[in-house]
C-alpha cells in the first residue's frame, strides 16, 4: 500500500506533529512527512525536524509582508512538485489564504485544544483557549480535528475526543490533560483519512466503518 504523503505547517514546538511521527514509527500509520514548512524562523519544531532528518523550510508572514495570497503562492510551490495528499497544521498561527485553501480542500487538517465550536475562532489558541474553559466555568473540555475550511475553527469536523475539567485545574494541568488526547485524536483521524474511510456530507463527516471503505 502506497504511503500517505504528509507535509506538516508548524509555528512552535511541533507536538502535534510529533504524535503524527510516534504514530508512523510504531506502524500504526502508514504516511511519510515529505515536508515541514515553518511560518517563522527559529523555532522548536526546527530541532524536532532535524532530529527525524525531516525536510525543513521557513515561509515567513513576515517576508511576503503580511500578504496571505504571496504566502500561499509560495506554500503551494513548494508543495505542488511534492505531491502531497495531505495537510497537517500543527500549530500552525498564519492565516491561510482562501484560493489555497480551495486547492486543497478536504485535505488540510488542523487540531484545535478545545470542543469546538466552543473556545474557538479568532485569538483562541495555547493557553488562552484553556484560560477561557477555566473562566467560563466549563465542566467538560477536549480537543478537535478538523477539515480547515476559510474560517477561523468552523472547519467540517472528524473527530472530537472529551476530557473533564476537574476541581483545582490551571491551565497548565488542563492543558496537559487535552495534549494527551490531542495526541491521540491526530494520527487517529489521518489513520482513518489514508483509509478513506472519511466522507464529507454537507459539513458532516461520516467516519465510513472499515468495512464499508470506498
Ligand atoms: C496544540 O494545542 C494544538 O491543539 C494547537 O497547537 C498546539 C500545539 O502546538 N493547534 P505545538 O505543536 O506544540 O507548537
Amino acid at each position: 500500500m502506497t504511503k500517505l504523503r504528509i507535509a506538516a505547517l508548524v509555528s512552535g514546538s511541533g507536538s502535534n506533529l510529533q504524535s503524527i511521527l510516534d504514530a508512523i514509527r510504531d506502524g500504526s500509520l502508514n504516511a511519510e512527512i515529505v515536508q515541514v514548512i515553518a511560518s517563522r524562523p527559529g523555532i522548536a519544531a526546527e530541532q524536532r525536524a532535524a532530529s527525524y532528518q525531516l525536510p525543513y523550510c521557513v515561509v515567513s508572514r513576515r517576508e511576503h509582508g503580511g500578504d496571505t495570497a504571496s504566502m500561499g503562492r509560495a506554500l503551494e510551490a513548494i508543495l505542488q512538485p511534492l505531491a502531497v495528499d495531505l495537510i497537517l497544521l500543527c500549530g500552525y498561527l498564519s492565516f491561510l489564504d482562501e484560493a489555497f485553501i480551495r486547492r486543497y480542500e478536504g485535505r488540510i487538517m488542523n487540531i484545535h485544544p478545545s470542543l469546538l465550536p466552543a473556545f474557538g475562532g479568532k485569538g483562541a489558541y495555547g493557553a488562552k483557549v484553556h484560560q477561557a474553559v477555566l473562566d467560563y466555568g466549563a465542566k467538560i473540555s477536549g480537543c478537535t480535528v478538523m477539515f480547515v475550511d476559510a474560517g477561523e475553527d468552523t472547519g467540517p469536523i472528524i473527530l472530537q475526543k472529551a476530557v473533564p475539567v476537574c476541581e483545582g485545574d490551571t491551565v497548565e494541568t488542563l492543558a496537559s490533560r487535552v495534549m494527551e488526547q490531542e495526541q491521540l485524536a491526530y494520527p487517529e483521524a489521518v489513520r482513518l483519512f489514508a483509509e478513506h474511510r472519511l466522507r464529507m456530507e454537507g459539513r458532516t463527516v461520516r467516519v465510513l466503518p472499515a468495512a464499508e471503505r470506498c
